[in-house]
């Protein structure tokens, strides 16, 4: 894997840019721990969810496409004390570096809108399944913007934190963002993000071979009720026992 990776450039204003996002951690680590471990996070960043998960006492193996980031999570995890039970690994989510079979695989904030299409999408969540355990879990978050979200926010430089700057570029029919993110010292990235309704996801959920179990509208459970947010749990879709054995 090359050290250009998208994230790479803003790795280390990453935490700054995403520093009020909170409302995900105790969520995730929670799940981590139902789960009993490991866990698997694809698209792990800078271990803003994996290092809370193993100061739980969880071990994480982490995938990132960027070094960059996986750089920032490493000393994350050191000034933490938590080394040991963080394994990072640079790798696509798609053909994650993984062999081990685990009972929870993550997919955090929102990392699968960077799969440009709903094939991609399959994919990714076709990979994610190969991890689990035959009674594991897969648990991922995604959005899709409001009308008011997107016409408060377009074309527009906001200032998100101190110091950093970004800005959405919204195509309603594509149904695709692109986000420019920069701070004071220019340091720069864009990337595309592509969203679906929940409907579109329950089928490209259905034809990577899961099922779902669960949908929140938010981290503290509440059902979906057609909001922004969409957190989905979902498990490997159950054979019928005619199926699972010819002939009989
Ligand atoms: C929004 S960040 C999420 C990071 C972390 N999960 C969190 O919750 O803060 C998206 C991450 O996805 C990673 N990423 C994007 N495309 C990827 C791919 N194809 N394979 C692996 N990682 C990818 C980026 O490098 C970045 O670290």
């Amino acid at each position: 894997m090359s050290g250009d990776a998208l994230y790479d450039t803003i790795a280390r204003i990453y935490d700054p840019w995403s520093v009020s996002v909170r409302e995900d951690v105790g969520f995730y680590v929670d799940e981590a721990l139902h789960s009993g471990g490991p866990v698997v996070e694809l698209a792990v960043g800078t271990g803003r969810i994996a290092v809370p998960t193993a100061m739980a006492g969880i071990r994480v193996i982490g995938v990132d496409e960027s070094p960059g980031m996986l750089a920032v999570a490493r000393e994350y995890a050191e000034r933490e004390g938590v080394t040991e039970r963080l394994d990072l690994r640079v790798g696509d989510l798609r053909e994650p570096p993984v062999t081990e079979r685990v009972p929870l695989v993550t997919i955090p904030f929102r990392s699968l809108l960077h799969m440009p299409s709903d094939a991609e999408k399959v994919r990714a969540l076709a990979a994610a399944k190969a991890l689990l355990q035959p009674d594991g879990l897969l648990v991922f978050d995604v959005f899709a913007p409001s009308r008011e979200d997107i016409e408060e926010t377009d074309g527009l430089w906001i200032e998100r934190e101190l110091g950093i700057f970004e800005r959405a570029d919204w195509d309603q029919r594509r149904r695709s963002l692109v986000l420019t993110v920069r701070s004071d010292d220019r340091t720069a990235a864009t990337m595309e993000l592509h969203w679906l309704s929940a409907a579109e996801w329950n089928a490209v959920i259905e034809d990577a071979g899961l099922e779902v179990e669960a949908l929140y509208g938010w981290f503290d459970g509440r059902a979906f009720e057609g909001g922004e947010d969409m957190i989905w749990v979902c498990k490997p879709t159950s054979v019928p026992l005619d199926e699972a054995r010819p002939g009989r």
